[in-house]
């Protein structure tokens, strides 16, 4: 089956939209809300929801989890299965071709369960008109035969609890959207945040950390888990290789340069794109596609792997005429900044005021 999933290659950032993911990292997800680190708001809001619905003895509410890549999203929807006490069932909106594939899903779910849904902002149209009885009302409404022969039936469901989750929350249909009791959205976490989970995470792989060794791959995360936790694992290697027991800060940094990770956690493509905009687009506006043509790269790439971090340090922003390059970016690529003239000044320029003398 094409699950239409898209493909990365071998940086640290972006193989993560596929999903996938080996055994180890795994074993670094927290089981339950109280081992999960930061998100503090979703997670106190979800613990009431949660505790409300097991006192009621009802199912969850369904919830949408939006947010970057790489935030915790399956993570959280497999906390709240396991806090609920319900199974969950994991699929992706590109492998839900048919109308039937839903229904067969559905109509295997246990009362109270979780189906999860990822990148469900991917669904077919004809997928979705079949989920929102199914949301609304636990039922499927399913046509059988066709022409004038065609009738409508009524299967019922169990109550059970949606979770979707995607990275572009705008993408989804209103109708979807409006279906979701709950919604949850995820923020980059803080580099003390990432800190505590690469400590969790060293203890876990029985990796010996210091605390400003924990920082240093911290603070070049780009405020995601999942990168934080596989820098650690390549700083591992590093340190394996060398012969160094204890990750310290000094093999962290030495690893992470050897990876051309940046002290802010800026990547070759990171520094590509803001060079771009300044050299060719004398630092913007400059339109998403024509700026992922340049840097050869997929527009959506550019706009949810790598955006989101470059726009929380304040080296991007997005303004309604394309993309623009902050002064602290100049700085931090040592590129000297020249202040470009207001629209004001611009029209002065060719219309100076008379002068008195
Ligand atoms: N591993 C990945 N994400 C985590 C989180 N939010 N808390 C604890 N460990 C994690």
């Amino acid at each position: 089956m094409d699950t239409g999933e898209l493909e990365f290659d071998t940086r640290m950032l972006g193989a993560d939209f596929s999903g996938t993911m080996d055994n180890e990292e795994a074993s670094l997800r927290p089981q339950h809300l109280d081992e999960y680190i930061g998100q503090d708001k979703v997670k106190e809001n979800l613990k009431v929801y949660i505790d409300a619905a097991k006192m009621r003895g009802d199912s969850l509410d369904h919830c949408l989890l939006y947010g970057p890549p790489g935030l915790g999203k399956t993570t959280l929807s497999n906390i709240i299965a396991a806090e609920m006490g319900v199974n969950i069932r994991v699929t992706s909106g590109p492998a839900i071709e048919k109308q039937g594939d839903l229904a067969a899903l559905l109509t295997n779910l246990n009362p109270g369960d979780v189906l999860f849904i990822d990148e469900i902002h991917r669904l077919s149209r004809s997928v979705e008109e079949i989920l929102y009885p199914a949301m609304e009302d636990f039922a499927l409404d399913i046509i059988i035969g066709k022409g004038p022969a065609a009738r409508s039936i009524r299967i019922d469901l169990p109550r059970f609890t949606l979770i979707g989750a995607t990275t572009r929350a705008g993408q989804l249909t209103t109708p979807l959207r409006d279906r979701f009791g709950v919604l949850l959205k995820l923020e980059l976490y803080t580099p003390e945040q990432l800190s505590c989970i690469v400590q969790r995470s060293a203890g876990i792989l029985g990796i010996e950390i210091t605390d400003d060794g924990a920082y240093e791959i911290a603070s070049r995360s780009r405020g995601t888990p999942r990168i934080a936790n596989r820098l650690l694992k390549r700083v591992r290697d590093f340190a394996q290789v060398r012969g160094t027991d204890i990750v310290d800060r000094e093999i962290a940094n030495y690893a992470l340069s050897r990876l051309e990770i940046d002290h802010l956690g800026l990547d070759n493509l990171d520094r590509r794109m803001l060079e771009t905009i300044i050299k060719f687009y004398d630092g913007g506006p400059v339109g998403l596609e024509t700026l992922a043509a340049t840097v050869g790269e997929e527009a959506i790439t550019l706009e949810d792997v790598y955006e989101p971090y470059l726009m929380q340090i304040g080296f991007l922003s997005r303004t309604p005429r394309g993309r623009c390059v902050t002064r602290l970016a100049y700085e931090h690529l040592g590129i000297a900044y020249r202040q470009k003239p207001t629209p004001a000044e611009q029209m002065r320029l060719f219309d100076p005021p008379a002068s008195d003398e």
